[in-house]
């Protein structure tokens, strides 16, 4: 009898055991455009103490999106400071131009926008030769089914959550479906393509959007202007 109970025991605690291992979650990539660039070391290290696993660095030109953020030398500024991974959102015209300069910064999936594209396979091929990982991003009017010819050559798809070119803003309900359409597309053509959501993201929507298949959260506001960003952080990570 005690035998039985054992084994009863031990099955029931190895199941749940295996069940957790096959919960998948998110990777968490606060976004620096909302931390304190008075004291950007201190933010960074901040993020470095957390179980925050990417930095997002959002850069801006001021032509494709209505704003003027930063470039490399804050990047590099960044890679000296952490170990962790760079991810880095170019919101620029003619990304192609600076493949080689983000490298040489320190970035380690560059991601270009759709719609700044005009030869996207190349420009994804040209950012793999430089090392590092290839992402695109669409903005919330570019379907999703845009990319169906060439999700194979993606490794990160960032769907925008509200339109590029400022933090702090409203999440777009639409993301959802788009999200449940990305996820279609990359099961359907068996790709592997991490999906990131960028833009409003906190820990209020964050488990519908792990759930509808988001591996990456990108959140700015949401992590820097908490008052305990660790605890945001975690509950980002356990969505
Ligand atoms: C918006 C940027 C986002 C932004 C997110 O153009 O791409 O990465 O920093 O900020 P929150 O999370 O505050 O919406
Ligand atoms: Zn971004």
């Amino acid at each position: 009898m005690f035998k039985f109970l054992f084994l009863f025991y031990f099955l029931t605690f190895y199941f749940i055991y295996l069940c957790r291992k096959q919960i998948k979650m998110p990777i968490v990539a606060p976004s620096i455009l909302a931390a304190d660039f008075g004291n950007l070391a201190r933010d960074v290290e901040m993020i470095n103490h957390s179980e925050a696993e990417w930095f997002h660095l959002d850069v801006m030109d001021g032509v494709f999106v209505p704003n003027i953020s930063y470039g490399m030398p804050v990047i590099k500024a960044i890679d000296e400071l952490t170990d962790k991974v760079l991810d880095v959102h170019l919101m620029i015209v003619q990304p192609e131009r600076y493949i080689k300069d983000f490298r040489d910064a320190g970035a380690n999936v560059l991601t270009v926008h759709y719609e700044a594209c005009t030869h996207l396979h190349r420009t994804l091929q040209a950012i793999r030769d430089e090392g590092m990982k290839a992402g695109v991003a669409l903005n919330p009017h570019t379907p999703v089914h845009l990319l169906e010819e060439i999700i194979k050559d993606i490794d990160l798809l960032l769907i925008m959550s509200v339109n590029p070119g400022f933090g702090g803003q409203k999440f777009i309900q639409h993301t959802y479906e788009k999200l449940t359409k990305a996820s279609e597309l990359i099961d359907r053509k068996n790709a592997d393509t991490l999906i990131e959501v960028d833009g409003g993201v906190s820990p209020g929507n964050a488990s519908q959007l792990t759930q509808l298949g988001a591996d990456v959260l990108v959140a700015g506001n949401a992590v820097f202007a908490a008052q305990n960003p660790f605890e945001v952080i975690s509950e980002l990570k356990n969505s």
